[in-house]
């Protein structure tokens, strides 16, 4: 037998700018114009989000392009999947976009997760950039490069980590967002400010109603910091062997519930009984005090977010979805939990706390 090796140290820096502004547009393809990552570029976008700024971007693109080419699929989370996946594909190929490509993603989550999914793999891989339109994308998905499509077994199951090449944020956007739009990213904003920003945290429970009125100014300060937080989580664990799991304050029994809800009830209004549910877990292991926690559940309240399940569920049903979950390890339920606002516990370097699924029972 022989044995060769191949030495493949990972160096690549996969760094980016994420830029924030208003009206970003013509910036961004005039940077792309004094700088380009490719020869052609493909638009990929909801049918929502290609009416209202679609149209406006491609016709920038086409200035400065050799080739340019709008794709749209309808919007929701039901077309994350592997067939529009294929249908995206497939029209890139047949419209001849070859490796010196790049696809931009410019939507929601939905788009994002998904776009960046057909860059990962779309001839082994070509340059993408995020621009995100709602704040859940804003503050969320657009960074960190996690990409993927659903499956009927269940969300986010196939995908790839893979870092786009810039993050372009144009706070205007934002403006044509329903309220409910609103109050789903800023159930992520709430949790930012509570697992590492006291300041946040405290600047929307003093004007969660001038969010709600596209304070424009307001709105791109809450970006600005949301994006730094979980910049810096990224950069220091791309992989999410540690501090990224802070990220993933109120998810674990968040996503059970609205596992659970069938997807009736919404990702932003799990999260936020989530994290009250796991902030009582908190309080009842004495990391967390009652007083805080209280005053974490009127800003959900204030901003019409809910605080208790909505509907009657065994809780050894979510006992048993939160140990099949991703972020759960050989069947043992792992949460990060606040100390403070603006704070994450940590024991023994970990920021992920083993739970007994006895204190879970208690909490329901
Ligand atoms: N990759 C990650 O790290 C990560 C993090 C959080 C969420 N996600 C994913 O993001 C998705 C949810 O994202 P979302 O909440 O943005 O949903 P979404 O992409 O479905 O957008 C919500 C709705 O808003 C519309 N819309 C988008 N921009 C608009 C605008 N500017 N004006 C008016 N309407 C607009 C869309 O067409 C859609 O109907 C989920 O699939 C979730 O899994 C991924
Ligand atoms: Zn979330």
């Amino acid at each position: 037998m022989s044995t060769l090796r191949v030495n493949l140290k990972n160096n690549a820096d996969n760094s980016y700018d994420i830029k924030i502004g208003q009206d970003m547009f013509g910036d961004f393809i005039s940077g792309l114009k004094d700088d380009p990552i490719a020869h052609s570029y493909v638009i990929v976008t909801d049918s929502n989000v290609r009416e209202l700024y679609g149209e406006k971007l491609k016709s920038l693109l086409d200035e400065i392009a050799d080739k340019t080419l709008l794709l749209d699929f309808p919007a929701g989370e039901m077309q994350k999947n592997r067939e529009v996946k294929s249908e995206i594909e497939d029209r890139m190929l047949e419209a001849g976009f070859g490796r010196d490509s790049a696809l931009i993603a410019l939507g929601g989550g939905v788009v994002g997760d998904l776009a960046g999914y057909v860059a990962a793999t779309y001839t082994r891989g070509i340059p993408y950039i995020q621009v995100p339109t709602t704040l859940v994308a804003c503050v969320d998905s657009s960074i960190g490069g996690k990409t993927a499509i659903d499956t009927p077994h269940g969300k986010n199951l196939i995908g790839a980590f893979y870092q786009p090449q810039s993050v372009i944020i144009d706070i205007n956007t934002l403006t044509t967002l329903g309220p409910e739009e609103i109050r789903e990213g800023l159930a992520e904003v709430i949790k930012y400010g509570i697992i590492a920003d006291y300041e946040l945290f405290e600047l929307i429970e003093k004007k969660t109603g001038d969010i709600f009125n596209y304070d424009i100014n307001l709105l791109s300060l809450i970006v600005e910091r949301c994006c730094r937080i979980k910049g810096d989580v990224v950069e220091n664990d791309e992989k999410e062997s540690n501090l990224r799991k802070i990220l993933n304050f109120g998810h674990t029994i968040g996503h059970a519930i609205e596992n659970h809800s069938n997807y009736t009830l919404t990702h932003g209004n799990s999260i936020s009984i989530g994290m009250v549910l796991e902030g009582l877990i908190a309080v009842n292991l004495g990391i967390w005090t009652e007083d805080d926690l209280e005053r974490v559940k009127s800003v959900f309240i204030n901003a019409g977010l809910p605080v208790e399940i909505p509907f009657d569920i065994d809780p050894e049903k979510l006992i048993s979805s939160m140990k099949i979950d991703k972020k759960s390890r050989a069947g043992v339920i792992e949460m990060s939990l606040p100390e403070a606002i603006g704070k994450i516990y940590r024991i023994d370097g970990k920021y992920a706390v083993k739970i007994d699924d006895e204190i879970i029972r208690e909490v329901f």
